[in-house]
């Protein structure tokens, strides 16, 4: 398919990776990325909203999704078109053990970048609260809060219609890192791990919470994650621990919006070029 010179900076290769609703797009850098993630928030927002009456999601923290965060600010004037902000219900992914005004919090990360800029009831933002609280402690209480906010029975998952990940170099994703204890857990919805390498505790929803997600969305940017990135989606020795990995939805789809950079190391997967697979599972798409 020869592209167009005008889509040229905005070439984007969608292909199916083998599983059937696992999707790699792979963008020339991070403003196109941010821009496609901002479109699919948006897009997915109306949508829940019409069908379901509100868009609950779960955002992570990190550098990379602050672009994402600046353009959904931003709104219409960014090409996210009306955003239905009202109905829109805000939980994070993951917190660290630090107080809300804290430079490394991710709430506050959010509430700066995006929610004090848009009309957001604060009823709808759903923070972890750390503050005053053992890490155990501010587990359980996010957990008690998010069963009644989805008015969950014992034993079942609360369905975001939106959960947005970041990868780490080592292949963690929100705060589920590499070789920890809780990658197996199968019951709480919320857990504070102890990461060793952090030297420090932090909240996280668990695999479960995410793999119950209508969507999942990674952003992933830079080269420093393309050994990560190529474990997580081809596997190989020691990859199937990786908790990146782990992340299946299981009754949903699995979005990966990655730039050129962090793609480097994924067999076949370059601009311009349709991979393999992409041609014999979706001929329509090449
Ligand atoms: C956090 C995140 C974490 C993050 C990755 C990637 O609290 O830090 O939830 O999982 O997404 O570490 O971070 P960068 O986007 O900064 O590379």
């Amino acid at each position: 398919m020869a592209a167009r010179p005008a889509d040229m900076r905005r070439l984007e290769q969608v292909f199916l990776v083998n599983e059937p609703r696992v999707e790699l797009r792979v963008f020339s850098g991070a403003e196109d990325l941010a821009r496609a993630a901002a479109a699919e928030f948006s897009t997915r927002a109306r949508t829940a909203v019409a069908q379901r009456g509100r868009f609950i999601v779960a955002l992570p923290g990190g550098s990379t999704p602050n672009r994402f965060y600046a353009l959904l600010a931003g709104g219409r004037g960014a090409g996210t078109g009306r955003i239905p902000w009202a109905k829109i219900h805000v939980f994070w992914g993951d917190e660290r053990l630090v107080p809300p005004g804290h430079v490394d919090s991710n709430f506050r990360n959010v509430n700066e970048a995006l929610l004090v800029q848009v009309p957001i009831p604060q009823a709808n933002v759903h923070r972890i609260r750390t503050e005053g609280r053992s890490p155990a402690g501010a587990a359980a209480l996010y957990e008690q809060e998010v069963r009644r906010f989805f008015t969950l029975p014992a034993g079942r998952f609360p369905r975001f219609d939106l959960v947005v990940l970041g990868l780490g170099a080592d292949g963690h994703t929100a705060s589920l890192f590499p070789g920890s204890d809780v990658l197996r857990e199968d019951t709480r919805l919320v857990v504070a791990p102890l990461v060793s390498k952090l030297g420090t505790h932090r909240i996280t929803f668990t695999l479960p919470v995410f793999n119950n997600a209508r969507t999942i969305m990674f952003l992933v940017s830079g080269g420093q994650k393309s050994e990560a990135l190529a474990r997580a989606l081809h596997g190989g020795v020691g990859s199937d621990a990786l908790p990146a990995r782990l992340v299946r939805p299981r009754d949903g789809t699995l979005i990966w919006l990655v730039d050129r950079a962090a793609a480097r190391k994924l067999r076949n997967a370059s601009l311009g070029e349709a991979a393999p697979e992409a041609r014999r599972l979706n001929p329509s798409r090449t």
